[in-house]
C-alpha cells in the first residue's frame, strides 16, 4: 500500500466512524485497486461487508460514508456503484503534484522503511569440490535480488553464503590429493588442480575401487575433525580452489556474498545436542540421537526420525542448520532469516524450523522464511542437462548467453548499417547476455519450474531483459536526439498531465513504492519484473501517442520530464533486479 492509499484508507475509516459512531473505529474500509480502470483507481468495499450487521442496504451505507468523506484534495467526487462500492478516481492535479515531488528525489518517492531491521539472506550456497549447478544459479540470482530490495528499503542485510565445506567426502578428497599432488601439502602456495569436478570424479573412482584407500580416507575424516594440521591444510587448499571457481561466477553475475560455510558452525554443534537433550526431545534410535516430529513419515507411514547425531558421533546437515540458526539469532541478532534454496529442500527446512520452535529457540520477534524455487528444465521438459546428459557448467551457460547475444548484435549492426567499436560490442554483449539469464529467472514466479531457452530470453520482444534494456535506451535516445540534458530541465517547469496515455503512465510511475513493499513481503521478484514490463508498455504507448520533442512548451518539457522519470524508474527497478542499464545498445 502506498502513501496515497494509506491517506485514503484513513479518511475512509474516519468517515465511517463519523457516519456510524465510535464503535466502528478500527474497521477496515477494504480499499483495493479498482478492478477496471473504467471505474476509477480504487474502490472501497466496506459498505457491502457491513450491510448485514447494520441491517441496511449497502448502497445506503455507502452514501452515508461518502457524505462524511472529504477526499477532494486527492480524488474527484466519489461515486457509488453497483451494490455499494465506493469508487475513487485520483485528481489529475494530485497526480501532477506527486510526480513533481518525486522527480528530483533519488529514491523516486520510495521512503526508507520505518521498521528497519537486521535481515539475513542465506543464498547461493554451493558445495565445495562439487559442481555449482543451475539450482545454485537460481539461488544466487533470486537471493541477490531479494537482498538488493531489502537493502534499498533500508534494512541491514547480511548476505551469507552457506557453502557446504564440511563432511565425510573430504576424507576421500584429501587422500586423493595426497596421492596425486604430494608436493601441494608441503608448500604454502595456492594449488591449481584444474577442474575440481573432474578431480572429485577421479577421487570417487579411486575410493570405490580400493579398500585401503577407503580406510585411509576414513582416517582422514577423523584427522580433519580433530584438526590435525596438515589435513586441515589440505582441506583449506580444496576450499580455496573451489572458492576461486565460484568467484568467477559471482564476478560475472556481479553478486556479493560473505562466505560463512558449514564448517564455521562446527564448534557449536555439541551444544545443540546438549541443549536438545535438556528439552527431552532427543531420542536414542539404533545408536543415533534423533527427534521425531509431527507430520514426517516414511513411505511405509512410519515416523521418520530427524537424526541430530549419528551413531559414530558425526553430525548432519540439519544439526549444522540448527547451530547456524542459533548463531544467527543470538550473535547476528537477525530478525528475519531468509533461506533461498530449491523446493526439494522444503522438508529439511520445515523439519529443523519446527524443531527449533519446539525447543523454544525462536523468539517471537524472529521470522524464519524458506524461499523455495522450482527447477530449470531443458527443451525436453526434464532437468536441464547438456546434450551428453551432464550437468551444465554455469561458466559455459553464461558464456553461451554472452556469445549468442554478440552474434545477434553483430547481425543487427550489419542490418542497421551501424559501425561500433569492439569495446562497445563486448560490453553490450556481456551486459545483455548476463541480464537475459537473470531476467529470465526472476520474471518467472519462482515457485514454478521453467524451461531454459536462449532464444526466448534473448528476444527483443516480450517480457525479456533485452526488451527492458531497449526501453531504457529509447528514453536515452530522446535526450540524444533533442540534445537534452535530463538533469537540467529547469526547476520552474512542472509535469502536466493532459492525454490519457500521460495519465496512465503517471499512475504506473507512482506505484514503484507499493511494488517494492510487496516484494519485500512476499519475496517474489517477478512482481517487480511485471511492474517494469507494464511500465515500459505504458511508456511505449505514451511515446506513440504523445509527441515529445515536436511539442510546444510547456508540454515539451513536461513530456521530457515524464521520459526522464520513466528512465530513472526503469534504471532503479532493473538495478534492484541486479541488472545494469546501457545508454545505447
Ligand atoms: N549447500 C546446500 C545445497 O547445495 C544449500 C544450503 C542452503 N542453506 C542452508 N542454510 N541450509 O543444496
Amino acid at each position: 500500500m502506498n502513501a496515497t492509499q494509506e491517506k485514503l484508507k484513513l479518511k475512509l475509516a474516519q468517515a465511517l466512524v463519523a457516519a456510524f459512531g465510535a464503535e466502528y473505529t478500527g474497521v477496515d474500509p477494504i480499499l483495493v485497486t479498482a478492478s477496471n480502470p473504467k471505474f476509477g483507481d480504487f474502490q472501497a468495499n466496506v459498505a457491502l461487508s457491513l450491510s448485514k450487521k447494520l441491517g441496511m442496504q449497502a448502497r445506503v451505507i455507502a452514501s452515508a460514508i461518502v457524505e462524511k468523506l472529504d477526499v477532494s484534495d486527492i480524488c474527484k467526487p466519489p461515486e457509488i456503484a453497483g451494490p455499494g462500492f465506493i469508487n475513487l478516481r485520483l485528481q489529475t492535479s494530485y497526480l501532477e503534484s506527486q510526480l513533481n515531488a518525486i522527480k528530483t528525489d533519488s529514491r523516486l518517492g520510495v521512503p526508507k522503511t520505518k521498521n528497519s531491521q537486521k535481515e539475513i539472506v542465506d543464498f547461493s550456497s554451493p558445495n565445495i569440490a562439487k559442481e555449482m549447478h543451475v539450482g545454485h544459479l537460481r539461488s544466487t540470482i533470486i537471493g541477490d535480488c531479494i537482498a538488493r530490495i531489502l537493502e534499498f528499503h533500508g534494512h541491514e542485510v547480511l548476505r551469507l553464503n552457506h557453502v557446504g565445506d564440511w563432511g565425510t567426502q573430504f576424507g576421500m578428497l584429501i587422500t586423493y590429493l595426497r596421492e596425486v599432488y604430494p608436493e601441494a601439502l608441503t608448500t604454502a602456495n595456492a594449488l591449481d588442480i584444474g577442474d575440481l569436478v573432474t578431480f572429485y570424479r577421479q577421487a570417487k573412482q579411486r575410493f570405490d575401487a580400493d579398500e585401503t584407500f577407503q580406510e585411509t580416507a576414513r582416517q582422514e575424516v577423523v584427522r580433519l575433525q580433530a584438526g590435525v594440521e596438515d589435513t586441515l591444510h589440505a582441506w583449506k587448499l580444496l576450499c580455496e580452489q573451489s572458492r576461486r571457481e565460484f568467484q568467477v561466477i559471482y564476478d560475472l553475475l556481479n553478486v556479493n556474498l560473505i562466505e560463512r560455510g558449514e564448517s564455521f558452525y562446527n564448534p557449536f554443534l555439541p551444544a545443540v545436542v546438549e541443549d536438545l537433550e535438556k528439552t527431552g526431545l532427543l531420542e536414542e534410535n539404533q545408536g543415533a540421537k534423533c527427534v521425531f516430529l509431527d507430520g514426517f513419515t516414511n513411505r511405509e507411514g512410519e515416523p521418520l526420525p530427524l537424526i541430530i547425531q549419528k551413531s559414530d558421533g558425526g553430525y548432519n546437515y540439519a544439526t549444522t542448520d540448527l547451530a547456524c540458526l542459533r548463531y544467527r539469532i543470538e550473535k547476528d541478532q537477525a530478525k528475519r532469516i531468509i533461506y533461498v534454496t530449491d523446493a526439494g529442500q522444503a522438508n529439511h527446512f520445515t523439519q529443523f524450523m519446527q524443531l527449533a520452535k519446539k525447543a523454544n529457540w525462536i523468539p517471537d520477534d524472529v521470522e524464519l522464511v524458506h524461499v523455495p524455487f522450482g527447477l530449470v528444465l531443458g527443451d525436453n521438459r526434464k532437468k536441464f542437462k547438456t546434450r551428453s546428459g551432464d550437468t551444465v557448467r554455469l561458466r559455459d551457460l553464461l558464456d553461451e548467453a554472452v556469445s549468442r547475444t554478440r552474434a545477434d548484435l553483430e547481425a543487427r549492426l550489419i542490418e542497421e548499417g551501424r559501425e561500433e567499436t569492439e569495446e562497445f560490442i563486448k560490453n553490450v554483449a556481456e551486459v545483455v547476455g548476463i541480464s537475459a539469464v537473470k531476467y529470465a529467472d526472476l520474471s518467472q514466479n519462482r515457485t514454478s519450474n521453467y524451461v531454459f531457452s536462449y532464444d526466448k530470453m534473448l528476444a527483443l520482444k516480450g517480457n525479456t531483459a533485452p526488451y527492458m534494456l531497449y526501453a531504457y535506451v529509447r528514453t536515452q535516445g530522446i535526450s540524444r536526439e533533442g540534445n537534452i540534458d535530463f538533469e537540467n530541465l529547469g526547476t520552474d517547469t512542472k509535469i502536466l498531465l493532459k492525454e490519457d496515455a500521460e495519465l496512465t503512465l503517471a499512475k504506473d510511475l507512482l506505484q514503484l513504492d507499493e511494488v517494492i513493499s510487496e516484494v519485500e513481503q512476499d519475496l517474489l521478484p517477478n512482481r517487480l519484473c511485471d511492474y517494469l514490463y507494464n511500465l515500459s508498455d505504458k511508456f511505449n504507448k505514451f511515446y506513440e501517442n504523445c509527441p515529445v520533442l515536436k511539442s510546444e512548451e510547456p508540454t515539451r518539457t513536461s513530456r521530457l520530464m515524464l521520459c526522464d522519470l520513466t528512465a530513472k524508474t526503469l534504471k532503479l527497478g532493473l538495478d534492484l533486479l541486479g541488472i545494469k542499464v546501457l545508454e545505447r545498445m
